[in-house]
């Protein structure tokens, strides 16, 4: 990467910009390092979703009696309808050898017996199929593997991609607020692996940086986006009252023998599906939701006492217990739905290519057509690794063939942003596990009252990304008049099959933009 100087407005090159460092960022940019790229990464916050996530990576071992096509299966039938089956076989059939990659990069899994993963099972798995590490501490295991492989990257720490620069309907790079002020880095190719959008709610199982920054920086530059309206709420959230980011207590404890009850000892998902509490995740938080409208409590009972071996098998919800004063070997667990994984974003295909030249999107920012109206437990670590590693290759390749970028000098931009408590209340009141139209009518007026703001903080930038994604998440909830998947509607509370296909949106939303 060369300085390219400047006093104040700094600007630097590269070959491929990677906007995210959890699963799919570091894979991508692995891959493309390894194709002889020259690639920046860039970190807005330390934390990522990756790290904190728990169960584990669904793969197919080819010596079990799995199959891709049993993954497929299941994959497409928690997706009700909107998966791209093709997409979702691609991705699968590669697990095992991203899987494997991972592996020679120095992580480590669980075995049940030695030179044997141990697997365990989630909703929606017909099949013990999840390899997992340090027993639920999956997320910190990957990330701690990839950050050493990738310790030798250009890493650039506390640096907000702001806006995407656009030559001539080509990607040419990002403008970045860093702690030496606004600046630019010119690329050919740029990958989005910027992770979710939990922050769009009060209470969310994600961490601070998830607030939808890859979408809005897409939807900004005028790329389509698709289903967004199917948030995945992670059916056992710990309750501990307050807002932010909340402990998750994995869907592996239930796949262990772990147990929902209400606060009398009633069973939540009795008649709701044939796989009871290991039902999909949307079937289960939908039958919590129900439960507490019901009862008019605030939270239900996960009871783990009869899981095996629970603390050394499950250190990270343990801590998290124990943190929240709660012996999880003797009392029942408290819990409630809470937001979790964007099923939907940018529209890409398995290589991360998007509608821009040299523009890729990885992970959760992405919409592959995996995961459709509802994510499978534990794909998303798999989707980020294939995915992510794919878009690298094919960054690399882009770069390659396009030469460097133009030096075109941005403006500073202008966003319409709601205040982030205003905007998190709202989208906890009118679009959580179930909608109705009235509601999401009400969040799209209030969101209209959005003002153009300066992004001149991390603060403002989230702001304005968090507004704009809101408004999408809105209008499609708005627009899709069913209960599917994760988009649950109260006033329209089944499928509709006229309905089975994907709403795509794109919009400009910029104000004050070049
Ligand atoms: C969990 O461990 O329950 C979450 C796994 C996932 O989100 O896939």
């Amino acid at each position: 990467m060369t300085a390219c100087g400047g006093s104040r407005f700094w600007r630097l090159r590269a070959d491929v910009v990677v906007v995210g460092t959890g699963v799919a960022g570091l894979a991508a940019a692995l891959s493309a390092h390894r194709r002889g790229r020259k690639v920046v990464l860039l970190s807005k916050a330390g934390e990522t979703a990756t790290f904190y996530a728990q169960g584990g990576i669904a793969v197919v071992l080819p010596d079990n009696d799995d199959s891709v096509d049993a993954h497929v299966a299941d994959t497409l039938a928690a997706g009700a309808g909107l998966c791209d089956a093709e997409a979702v076989r691609s991705i699968v059939a590669d697990g095992y050898r991203a899987v494997a990659e991972l592996i020679s990069a120095g992580a480590h899994f669980d075995e049940g017996a030695p030179g044997r993963w141990a697997l365990t099972r989630e909703g929606g798995h017909t099949r013990r199929r999840i390899i997992h590490a340090g027993g639920d501490a999956t997320g910190a295991e990957v990330q701690r593997a990839l950050n050493h492989a990738a310790s030798a990257l250009d890493i650039r720490r506390n640096h907000v991609a702001l806006d995407l620069i656009v030559d001539e309907g080509a990607i040419a790079g990002v403008t970045v607020l860093s702690d030496d002020g606004l600046g630019a880095i010119y690329a050919p190719s740029v990958i989005l692996a910027t992770g979710g959008l939990g922050h769009l709610y009060s209470a969310t199982t994600n961490p601070d940086g998830s607030t939808g920054d890859g979408v809005a920086l897409a939807m900004w530059a005028g790329l389509p986006v698709s289903d967004l309206e199917f948030i995945q709420f992670h059916p056992t959230m710990l309750h501990t009252g307050g807002g932010g980011r909340r402990p998750l207590i994995t869907e592996a404890l239930r796949g262990e023998g772990a147990v929902l009850r209400d606060r009398n000892g009633l069973a939540v998902t009795d008649g709701v599906h044939p796989m009871g509490d290991l039902a999909p995740r949307d079937v289960v938080a939908a039958a919590i939701e129900a439960r507490l409208v019901a009862t008019g409590d605030e939270c239900v009972y996960l009871d783990a006492r009869a899981v095996a071996d629970f603390a050394r098998r499950f250190p990270t919800v343990n801590a998290a217990c124990r943190d929240a004063g709660i012996d999880a070997t003797r009392d029942p667990i408290p819990v409630v739905p809470g937001a979790h994984y964007s099923c939907g974003g940018v529209r890409t295909d398995v290589y991360g290519s998007t509608d821009m030249p040299g523009l890729f999107a990885a992970g959760e920012v992405a919409r592959t057509g995996m995961h459709g109206a509802n994510r499978l437990a534990s794909n998303s670590l798999l989707e980020g690794l294939v995915v992510g590693g794919r878009a690298g290759a094919a960054a690399a390749q882009h770069a390659h063939a396009a030469g460097p970028s133009r030096v075109v000098d941005p403006a500073a931009p202008v966003r319409t942003a709601l205040p982030r408590a205003e905007l998190q209340h709202a989208m906890t009141r009118f679009a959580s596990v179930v909608r109705n139209g009235d509601g999401l009518r009400e969040l799209s007026e209030l969101l209209d009252t959005a003002t153009p703001r300066a992004l001149d903080s991390r603060a403002d930038f989230e702001d304005a990304a968090l507004t704009t994604v809101a408004g999408a998440v809105a209008s499609m909830a708005l627009s899709r008049n069913e209960t599917r998947g994760c988009h649950h509607r109260s006033d329209h509370p089944e499928p509709d099959p006229a309905q089975a296909f994907s709403v795509v949106q794109s919009a400009r939303t910029a104000v004050g933009c070049p």
